[in-house]
């Protein structure tokens, strides 16, 4: 807390962008979202812009190999994230689709819609907009290597696969879906196979992120541990 308080009240900060990436259920987003709270910093939540644009593929009952139909769907999308009222709320095309982007079916499609060049195209420039001022915390699983080649700071989070499964088991209980820890298992091993092994832009960690390892850590542990390296390069500067 005490270092959050030194850097919110320093003047002249420079905005920094930063970089989170890693494989499914690391703990990015939780810990992203307390990073830009502690900073005062924009929290983009990249991952939910390709489930965004993978629920309307759905909706539209597009199959998911008619990769130039939803290349050119993605180009007449609109998705939008808010976070006026401290949520993070994502819209697709006006309509709130914050709870529908998290279901299972998106889950097991979006790995494929987000290999579509056009797909990761209008999604980078998008993101790339948002943080050209810097002030920025994205997270995602190529937005040190590509997004942000260039970021001030990049971390790569990674877990135990059971301990990532028992995360994800957590979030799904809390919206009323019982899955086994085993199948969890299975479908994290194979989105992040897919996320890596992917063409354009695959998972993958920048040669000079810092490794996080969140298997045994705490939130706070965490977000304390990211913070300190933002101090360390502002005390550079
Ligand atoms: O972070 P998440 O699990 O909500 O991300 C959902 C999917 O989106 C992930 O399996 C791969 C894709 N994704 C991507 O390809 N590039 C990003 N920068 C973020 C997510």
């Amino acid at each position: 807390m005490k270092s959050y308080k030194i850097l919110q009240n320093a003047k002249n900060l420079k905005k920094l962008v930063i970089a989170i990436d890693g494989p499914a259920a690391s703990g990015k987003s939780t810990t992203s979202k307390l990073i830009a709270k502690r900073l005062g910093y924009l929290y983009v939540d990249t991952g939910a812009m390709y489930r965004a644009m993978t629920l309307k593929v759905l909706q539209q009952n597009i199959s998911l190999d008619q990769t130039e139909t939803i290349g050119r769907l993605a180009k007449r999308t609109q998705i939008r994230l808010d976070q006026s009222d401290g949520e993070l709320k994502v819209f697709l095309d006006n309509r709130d689709v914050t709870q529908a982007i998290r279901n299972q079916a998106v889950t097991r499609a979006v790995s494929t819609v987000s290999m579509i060049k056009k797909v990761r195209e209008v999604m980078v420039r998008e993101q790339r907009r948002m943080g050209k001022r810097g002030g920025i915390v994205l997270e995602g699983r190529d937005i040190g290597t590509v997004v942000f080649p260039n970021a001030d700071l990049k971390i790569f989070m990674v877990a135990h696969v059971e301990e990532r499964a028992r995360r994800r088991q957590k979030e799904l209980k809390k919206q009323g879906v019982k899955v086994s820890v085993e199948q969890l298992v299975k479908e994290l091993v194979e989105r992040d196979r897919k996320d890596s092994k992917r063409d354009i832009s695959p998972l993958q960690k920048a040669e000079d992120a810092v490794i996080l390892d969140t298997s045994k850590m705490t939130l706070v542990g965490q977000a304390d541990f990211v913070v300190q390296k933002v101090q360390e390069i502002l005390k550079k500067r």
